[in-house]
């Protein structure tokens, strides 16, 4: 069934008069968008009463919905078509892909409205989750809304007819092993799709067996230097390839396509601002110290990096090795000029974060941050880092639902949010990425 739904001025047809729900996929429902959730997804409820989590609506909306997935006590289900009351901030999905490639599943919605609704439901996960009200303070900063992805993965798909190898590229479609094919992604860069559409064909033609589809991490550095990766890489191919140096707020930044890297260049200025205001807050007021900066989940050292100037010692905790390289490189003193740990001590730590905080006691205002991928703080470093003697916890997640339950959780050792802000780093889809200051 086809997922680009909207059907403007088809004429409402009437309501069923009995609404049966059965375990079997696809029964279609009318239904009331009550407004929109974490996920992008519009609420509604179905006659028995249950939610329904709906893709492609968006609040007011009368909606006729395939409902593809029901349990106890939910369901979800997508749009077939709008029957009333279509949303003002609806739009034309722009990309051909919509609905079918797993990704970018916000593009019903005007762009320029976008962070505003993402911002009410972000407010919303905190008074559900956390029984925390954000600062009336909380906003969201936004960048361009296309054209803005550096990093991607991406499928390989080589086929050969006669003789000739046929390269093609695809995302890997949600919960599925099946590939969406394209030929222009329009939310990654430009010079990400020059790359896939010309050079991208010739370096992989012949690399990978016919018939045979491989994954491959793609990387812009901003300048439109693509760096790429994929698993079996030979030593030498890694070393011109894989590796890139970007320039963020003036210093350059080493990695290679097979960490994790921020993957919205444009955008990220806005963070490392907000990320550097937030520590100068900390240090004013006392909260936190300059005798140490403690970034946890460190990547290849990116925060530390950008605020080692303000530190006498600075520790990065990141437990995927292959990041240690770069974040030695990164936080090196010879590598920039302004770094007020020259004189300090500058340790990069190989080991989980939850681990590092149990086996050190940290028993000064050290200034914290931490970055931890999705799945949020792990018990151990949330109950560490209550035990410390930290005041003050600059916490950047991608992942609102995990930052609600851990700020719940440090609000019970006495912490309180101080700053919140999000950045759009992912347009088009229902992802935010957020900072919190908490401080006790
Ligand atoms: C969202 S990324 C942030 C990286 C870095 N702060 C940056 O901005 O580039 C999360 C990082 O945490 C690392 N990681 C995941 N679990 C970890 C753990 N338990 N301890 C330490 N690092 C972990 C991942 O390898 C990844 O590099």
């Amino acid at each position: 069934m086809s997922r680009n739904f909207y059907k403007p001025g088809k004429p409402r047809r009437p309501t069923p008069k009995r609404h049966a729900i059965s375990k079997s996929p696809r029964e279609v429902f009318e239904v009331r968008i009550e407004k929109m959730v974490q996920g992008g997804e519009g609420m509604a409820r179905l006659p028995d009463g249950r939610v329904c989590f709906v893709a492609g609506a968006l609040p007011g909306e009368l909606c006729k919905v395939a409902v593809t997935f029901t349990k106890k006590d939910f369901a979800r289900g997508h749009v077939v078509e709008v029957l009333e009351g279509a949303n003002p901030d609806r739009v034309e999905a722009r990309c051909p892909l919509y609905g079918k490639c797993g990704g970018c599943s916000l593009q019903h919605l005007d762009s320029e409205k976008q962070a505003e609704y993402l911002a009410q439901v972000e407010r919303e996960n905190f008074r559900r989750i956390a029984r925390i009200e954000l600062p009336e303070s909380f906003k969201v900063h936004t960048g361009p809304a296309w054209g803005y992805r550096n990093r991607a993965r991406v499928v390989v798909v080589c086929d050969q007819v006669g003789d000739k190898p046929i390269v093609r590229f695809g995302f890997r479609k949600q919960e599925s092993n099946s590939v969406a094919l394209f030929k222009n992604c329009p939310v990654l860069t430009p010079a990400l799709n020059e790359f896939l559409q010309g050079r991208a064909r010739d370096i992989f033609a012949g690399k990978f067996r016919p018939g045979r589809e491989m994954e491959v991490n793609l990387f812009d550095n901003g300048v439109g230097e693509i760096s790429y990766y994929y698993e079996g890489m030979l030593a030498r191919e890694f070393s011109e390839n894989a590796v890139s140096v970007a320039e963020i707020c003036g210093k350059k930044i080493e990695a290679d396509a097979s960490v994790f890297f921020q993957s919205n260049l444009a955008l990220l200025p806005a963070l490392v601002k907000s990320v550097r205001d937030a520590v100068d807050d900390g240090l004013a007021s006392g909260e936190a110290s300059d005798s140490w900066l403690i970034d946890l989940f460190s990547g290849v050292g990116f925060f530390a990096a950008m605020l080692m100037d303000k530190f006498k010692r600075v520790t990065t905790v990141e437990r995927e090795e292959k990041c240690l390289q770069h974040a030695k490189v990164n936080l090196s003193v010879s590598s920039e000029t302004t770094v007020g740990a020259v004189n300090g001590k500058i340790e990069n730590v190989s080991a989980p974060a939850e681990e590092w905080l149990a086996h050190n006691v940290v028993d000064i205002p050290a200034t914290l941050i931490v970055d931890p991928p999705r799945t949020g703080l792990p018990k151990e470093a949330l109950d560490a880092i209550a035990a410390s003697s930290v005041n003050r916890l600059i916490y950047v997640s991608c992942h609102p639902v995990t930052l609600a339950r851990d700020t719940a959780l440090l609000a019970e050792k006495g912490f309180k949010i101080g700053r919140a802000e999000a950045f759009a780093f992912y347009p088009q889809t229902p992802h935010l990425e957020m900072m919190l200051v908490l401080a006790r």
